[in-house]
């Protein structure tokens, strides 16, 4: 792979790259709309991801080139810059100009990108795009960000550059990512374990719907206003700042004070979800797969009936999976609107799964989807220690 790409960056530069990098894309186990909440969350890193090659330029321009996308984007340094129409290019552009408003020295640079990521398939191609940007301009600038100030700043650049509210849980998983771990975040106080993925006899599959995800971002935005004004409603009686603060059965108590239908189905997800991932949790250190896959399908049908995130696509996949003996739990994991599912497929079945879901699928709505097994890997780095890994 990695030889490819230099000759790829050859081809487009003339010259060759001086330093690669790589950051994987995610799946979130479970936990879903909640990092917003400061709830609970568990997702993995992926081993598929975003490459960046690069190399100094001596006429202070920088130079975005994409393998994925034809449009490409050359601007002179300035002292900060804003988002310019709505190419990929503003996830990296963003990346710079909040190096640049920190006030640290940058130079010209050619860059090229390559991603193995399905795009816009919720599998958090932006937030990968984004931290190997920043991971790699600390490298090669000597900035002093660590790898939380990266998460962080990568975060701030997704909500105030890219603009849209998401939460932390993206950007922390491509940076923090182990292999064979999931990790157990709480997206409240940031704190964090890497829980062993043991899925014994089973495989995480991913399953692509291959929806596009137009009306994802305003819909997401929603749903974060939608959560605030529940959250406001509740503080009315209760001291919280997050609507993950309380468990169900608080819950149950005040939630009299939210007084509109649709605040009210949101915060009940929210907050049930998180007691979900607590359960989530204990079942995987007793290695419960079974419990675990119940507890994915009872998020899935959270987010399909309360939270309304979902869709026809992705209940259809999950939908199928509670018809298949070789599957133990499936959900959509991401923002939902389209993208992925997720499965916990018996290994020794994953051909006659990836067939039978691919033909239930298309028969209901008309196009394929497409079935990968992922594998878990390791958080953002230089491309050596990365590859050597895969
Ligand atoms: C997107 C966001 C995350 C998170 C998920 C839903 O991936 O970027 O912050 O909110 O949706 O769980």
């Amino acid at each position: 792979m990695k030889n490819d790409l230099c000759q790829q960056f050859n081809r487009l530069y003339h010259k060759d790259a001086e330093n690669a990098f790589f950051s994987p894309g995610r799946v979130n186990l479970i936990g879903e709309h909640i990092d917003y909440n400061g709830g609970l969350v568990m997702p993995c890193a992926i081993t598929f991801g975003t490459y960046l090659l690069v190399s100094f330029n001596d006429d202070n321009i920088f130079r975005f080139r994409s393998l994925n996308f034809e449009d490409q984007f050359d601007i002179p340094l300035q002292r900060s810059y804003t988002k310019t129409g709505a190419g990929w290019f503003n996830y990296p552009l963003g990346i710079i100009d909040f190096f640049l408003r920190d006030g640290h020295q940058l130079r010209g640079i050619d860059m090229m990108f390559y991603g193995d990521i399905p795009i816009s398939s919720g599998l958090s191609s932006s937030a990968s795009i984004e931290v190997v940007t920043a991971f790699a301009l600390n490298e090669l600038l000597n900035c002093g960000y660590s790898r939380l100030d990266l998460v962080k700043l990568s975060k701030s650049v997704e909500n105030n550059f890219i603009g849209v509210n998401s939460g932390i849980m993206d950007q922390f998983a491509v940076a923090f990512g182990e292999k064979n771990k999931a990790l157990m975040l709480n997206c409240d106080t940031l704190e964090y374990q890497a829980v062993d993925t043991n899925l014994g006899d089973y495989i995480l599959a991913i399953i692509n719907t291959n929806k596009p995800r137009n009306l994802a971002e305003s819909k997401y935005n929603e749903r974060v206003r939608e959560c605030k004004g529940a959250l406001a409603a509740l503080q009315q009686k209760l001291d919280i700042q997050n609507l993950c603060d309380i468990d169900t059965a608080t819950f149950n108590q005040y939630k009299y004070l939210i007084k509109d239908e649709v605040l009210l189905k949101r915060a009940q997800h929210v907050i049930e979800e998180n007691d979900r991932v607590k359960l989530a949790a204990s079942a995987l250190s007793k290695n419960n797969l079974a419990e675990f896959g119940r507890l994915m399908y009872a998020s899935h049908d959270s987010l399909r009936d309360l939270y309304e995130v979902s869709g026809i696509e992705l209940d259809t996949v999950a939908e199928y999976a509670k018809t298949d003996p070789n599957v133990a739990g499936a959900r959509m994991t991401g923002a939902g609107f389209g993208g992925c599912a997720i499965a916990l497929v018996k290994e020794d079945a994953f051909d006659s799964f990836s067939k039978q879901v691919i033909a239930y699928y298309t028969d209901k709505i008309g196009y394929a989807p497409s079935v990968y097994r992922s594998l878990i890997g390791d958080g953002v780095g230089v491309l050596e220690s990365v590859i050597g890994g895969r």
